[in-house]
């Protein structure tokens, strides 16, 4: 996709962090904009300020972990706007604990806002993007961690699995010549509010205790983490790159170079036969 004038763009998690980056973006090319995310004050937020900037905006509450959610919005977009042509699967949490402490809702939770949003999302929307019969794109937000070996067992999964189902999304779509096409966002540490996820845990997720165990290595590495943080590249600036790998038609699209020696690191352990390590660019 070249031209993004006019185009109707849909992203979840848009009310914070690389969402909201990608929906501001959306707004300088001259987009409609769909902003799907459970957050209700932060999503409105989002939407006075893209609208005060001349922004044509749709703000839609959307868990993404519930499918008759994502159906909502796709209706309520295609009401609005009658067609999407940009879908942006991004909305995702975090959470530390070791496996051994990782608790039913733990799993649920992750597994609902960091995959099954995804599933839902392609279940609902390609179907409706192949029908319409013009040219869109698909962008799923995975992780540098589904490309790399990372200690934080339920989040490396998730971001794993995202890996490997855009790869197959790809590649099905190429099989039938389909006109959609897709990129894997592998971003590493972006400054957004991802360590602060429990903020939009809802409530029949909830652990007894509200406190996340987390082991004292994997503590050391987050608080280096928002160390880091502070410096880190933008949505804004990640957004610029998500832009023009669209336009570019690229798959992969990680954050910075460094990054790939992540996947380096990953891939000469494995053809070496070797155990897996932690890889170079995590703290
Ligand atoms: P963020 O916390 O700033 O934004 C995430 C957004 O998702 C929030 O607005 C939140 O309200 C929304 N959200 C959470 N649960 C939801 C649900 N059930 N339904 C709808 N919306 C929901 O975090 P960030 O970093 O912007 O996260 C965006 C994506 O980027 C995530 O998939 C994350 O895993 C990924 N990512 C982030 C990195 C970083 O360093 N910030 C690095 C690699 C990947």
């Amino acid at each position: 996709m070249k031209e993004f004038k006019d185009k109707v763009a849909v992203i979840t998690g848009a009310a914070s962090g690389i969402g909201r980056g990608l929906a501001r973006k959306c707004i300088q090319e001259g987009m409609k904009v769909v902003l799907a995310d459970i957050e209700t004050i932060a999503l409105e937020q989002t939407k006075t300020e893209l609208t005060a900037n001349n922004g044509n905006v749709l703000a839609v509450q959307t868990d993404v972990s519930k499918e008759s959610n994502i159906n909502e919005l796709a209706q309520k977009t295609l009401n609005k706007y009658g067609a999407v042509h940009l879908l942006f699967n991004n909305a995702g949490v975090s959470v530390r604990s070791p496996i051994w402490e990782m608790t039913q809702s733990d799993w649920q939770w992750i597994m609902g806002v960091n995959l099954w949003s995804i599933i839902y999302g392609l279940k609902v929307f390609v179907p409706i993007m192949m029908k319409q019969n013009f040219n869109c794109h698909i962008v799923n937000t995975a992780s540098i961690a589904g490309l790399s070996s990372t200690p934080v067992i339920s989040y490396a999964m998730t971001k794993h699995g995202v890996v490997g189902l855009t790869e197959a999304l790809y590649l099905q779509l190429k099989q039938i010549d389909a006109k959609i096409k897709v990129s894997l966002l592998c971003p590493g540490l972006i400054k957004s509010r991802i360590f602060e996820s429990a903020r939009n845990r809802p409530a029949d997720l909830q652990n007894e205790s509200t406190t996340e165990i987390v082991i004292p290595q994997q503590q050391a590495i987050m608080e280096k983490f928002l160390k880091m943080r502070e410096t880190a590249m933008t949505p804004e600036e990640y957004a610029e790159k998500v832009f023009s790998a669209i336009s570019e038609d690229r798959f992969y699209v990680l954050s910075e170079d460094k990054y790939m020696e992540n996947v380096e690191q990953r891939m000469k352990i494995i053809s070496d036969g070797k155990v897996p390590e932690i890889s170079k660019h995590y703290p």
